[in-house]
């Protein structure tokens, strides 16, 4: 028997109503999948958390998830009581002190769903975007001068450093190499003569050692354009931590919606625990209406289990993703009434 120690860390918004549907998939495998079991521990941090304590999360909120197997998160953010990059900053902070620099997001557009985009059906639309997570433009480098005079600065500088560089290529040609093998480094070397240089160098050091991969350099922006006039021409995409941030919202649009686009933040070498979350974010606006679609998170879990290298049960929870939604199953994100928890009813139906 293999027990994984999760910690879930559900945080505000709709992270709870989501989470609260993976963590039913997750009891549901245990029972069904034999020598599989989750220690659960969740955690109360966020912004009902601030309303008691003035805190987030508490000093030690690294420690305490350290010893975890893997991390499942909701979402964070709740604008009206507090600024995003406070509330927002313990992730972050979780990602880069788990060294968590491989952040995958697939952009995939499952059977029985529609297309933003005219005349392009799941055939088209499989990609996955790999997106550097531990430093880059949100490396917490910088302050401000002068500060509230006429003649205020604020200076807030990327870092990017070749190991950080190689190793997230390194990580996007090994995946290619499960897909379709072709590698689509995004960047803006034009512009930004010295990061996205060392991008370039890094990438053409590397692509010879991967020679059945075919490699492709877009500037960022040729392929937000190309996402959308040709989403069929993209395997892989690797990008830096802000780019694949942008990328991954319209790759998440293009595969159906951000309600069903998964998240990993994993730490390959597996040195600390990596982190599973939805790519949407709290949706305050719908908060507590019960009729956020869960399946983002239900398919974050899945990532998370294939990490935890359970391929059976994470390939049946994309089965049964899979099933739920060619089935017209539908939350209002998706133009149906389904409430999350009828979404998740119906993912468990179809885990059988
Ligand atoms: C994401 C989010 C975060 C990011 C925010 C919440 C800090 O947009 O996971 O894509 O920018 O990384
Ligand atoms: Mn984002």
């Amino acid at each position: 028997m293999t027990t994984y120690k999760i910690a879930v860390y559900p945080g505000d918004g709709i992270g709870p109503e989501v989470v609260e549907q993976a963590v039913r998939v997750l009891r549901k495998l245990e029972q069904t999948e034999s020598g599989l079991a989750f220690a659960l521990t969740s955690f109360d941090w966020g912004i009902e958390r601030w309303k008691r304590t003035g805190q987030v999360v508490p000093d030690d909120f690294l420690t305490q998830l350290r010893p975890f197997d893997a991390i499942l998160l909701g979402a964070v953010g709740w604008p009206a009581l507090l600024p995003d990059h406070e509330t927002l900053a313990p992730l972050v902070k979780i990602r880069q002190a788990f060294d968590q620099y491989a952040c995958v997001r697939p952009a995939k557009l499952f059977p029985g769903l529609k297309s933003v985009l005219a005349d392009k059906g799941p055939e088209h639309i499989d990609f996955v975007v790999i997106r550097e997570n531990s430093e880059g433009e949100y490396v917490d480098n910088g302050g401000f001068l002068k500060r509230g005079t006429p003649d205020e600065v604020a200076i807030q500088t990327a870092v990017h450093t070749r190991r950080g560089v190689e190793r997230i290529l390194r990580y996007g040609f090994e995946m290619a190499r499960t897909r379709r093998r072709h590698l689509t480094m995004a960047t803006k070397s034009n512009a930004q003569r010295y990061a996205y240089m060392l991008w370039d160098e890094v990438l053409a050091q590397l692509a010879p050692e991967y020679p059945d991969v075919t490699t492709e350099r877009q500037h960022c922006d040729a392929c937000v354009m190309n996402f959308v006039r040709w989403p069929e021409r993209f395997d892989v995409v690797v990008a830096s931590n802000l780019f694949g941030d942008l990328l991954t919202d319209l790759g998440g649009i293009l595969g159906g919606g951000l309600g069903l686009a998964p998240s990993t933040n994993t730490n390959p070498e597996r040195r600390f625990p990596s982190m599973f979350e939805p790519v949407h974010g709290s949706a305050p606006d719908i908060a507590g209406k019960g009729n956020a679609n869960p399946i983002a998170a239900i398919l974050s879990a899945g990532m998370m289990l294939a990490h935890l290298e359970q391929p059976a049960a994470a390939t049946r929870i994309t089965r049964a993703v899979e099933r739920t939604l060619a089935a017209g199953n539908k939350t209002p994100d998706l133009g149906g009434s389904l409430t999350t928890q009828q979404m998740g009813d119906a993912v468990l139906k179809f885990l059988d």
